[in-house]
């Protein structure tokens, strides 16, 4: 059985491509903050109430699940957003997840 994710992050012009096991019961938020992306602040805690967990999800092998409603609307309360923008705190690291590209506004 497959255990890591592929995880693809474009920040600055630079990708780079990680690992990451999925049975570490972390969202993307919670990770992204442990390996010092500090402009994913995750100011509430994963909690989908702040949006400064703001990812745009460029490719995702499954598809993630639609955004909730609550989800759609802290997105909203952003000066801009995509068709592709999440919170990343709302994508979760386990095992559904096979390859995700994102990047990071
Ligand atoms: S950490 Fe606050 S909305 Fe994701």
């Amino acid at each position: 059985m497959e255990k890591d994710i592929k995880l693809t992050i474009v920040h600055n012009d630079e990708e780079v491509v990680l690992e990451v096991p999925n049975d570490m019961g972390l969202n993307l938020m919670e990770f992204l903050n442990a390996n010092d992306y500090e402009q994913i602040e995750g100011t509430c805690g994963g909690l989908a109430l702040c949006a400064t967990c703001h990812v745009r999800v460029l490719e995702c092998s499954p598809s993630l699940d639609e955004q909730s409603d609550d989800e759609f609307a802290i997105l909203e309360t952003l000066p801009v957003i995509y068709d592709n923008s999440r919170l990343s705190c709302q994508i979760k690291l386990n095992k559904k997840l096979k390859d995700i590209k994102i990047l990071i506004p």
